[in-house]
C-alpha cells in the first residue's frame, strides 16, 4: 500500500481503534479462559481467540508500518477487557456466549462504518486495508454465530446483558478513536 496521498487523520484513527478492539477482544477471551478454560467450551472459546490473536498481529503491524501510536487506554482495556471476560463466564458458558455474540456484533458493525469511509475515500487507495477489514468482518461474525449456536441466548438477563455490554463497546470506540 502506499503511503503517498492518503487521509492521515482516517487511516490513524481507523489503525488506533481497531488495534484496541483487537487487544480488547484478546483479553476478553483469556478472561473467558481463566475461568471456563478446562469447561466443554473451552476448545471453542481457544479457537475464536487464536483467530484475534491474528488479528491483533496484523494491527501491530499496520500500526509500525503507518506509524500510528496505540490508544493511551492500553492499560485500561487489558483490565476491562479480562474483567469482562472473566465476569460473563462466571455466569455460565451462556454468560460467556451472550458476551461474544454482543461484542462481536458491536465490532462487525463498527468494521462495517469503516469499510464505508473507506469506499467512500477511495476503494482502490485503501484495497490492502479493505481486505483486512472485511476478512477480520467476516471472522467476527462468525464468533457471533459461534455464540449463538453455543446458547447465548439462555444467559441470564440476555438482553440487558447485550446492550449492556454494547453500550460499553460503542464507548470504547468512541474513546479509542481520539485518545
Ligand atoms: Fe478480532
Ligand atoms: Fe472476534
Amino acid at each position: 500500500m502506499t503511503l503517498d496521498n492518503i487521509n492521515w487523520a482516517a487511516v490513524d484513527r481507523i489503525i488506533r481503534v481497531d488495534h484496541a478492539g483487537e487487544y480488547g477482544a484478546n483479553r476478553i477471551y483469556a478472561g473467558q479462559m481463566a475461568v471456563l478454560g478446562r469447561t466443554s467450551v473451552g476448545p471453542v472459546i481457544q479457537k475464536m481467540w487464536d483467530q484475534e490473536k491474528d488479528h491483533l498481529k496484523k494491527f501491530n503491524e499496520l500500526m509500525v508500518a503507518f506509524r500510528v501510536r496505540p490508544t493511551i487506554l492500553m492499560p485500561f482495556w487489558n483490565v476491562v477487557g479480562f474483567a469482562l471476560g472473566a465476569g460473563t463466564a462466571l455466569l455460565g458458558k451462556e454468560g460467556a456466549m451472550a458476551c461474544t455474540v454482543a461484542v462481536e456484533e458491536s465490532i462487525a458493525h463498527h468494521y462495517n462504518n469503516q469499510i464505508r469511509t473507506l469506499m467512500e475515500e477511495d476503494p482502490e487507495k485503501y484495497e490492502e486495508l479493505l481486505q483486512v477489514i472485511r476478512k477480520f468482518r467476516d471472522e467476527e461474525l462468525e464468533h457471533h454465530d459461534i455464540g449463538l449456536e453455543h446458547d447465548a441466548q439462555l444467559a441470564p438477563a440476555y438482553a440487558v446483558l447485550k446492550s449492556v455490554i454494547q453500550a460499553g463497546c460503542r464507548v470504547a470506540i468512541y474513546l479509542s478513536e481520539r485518545f
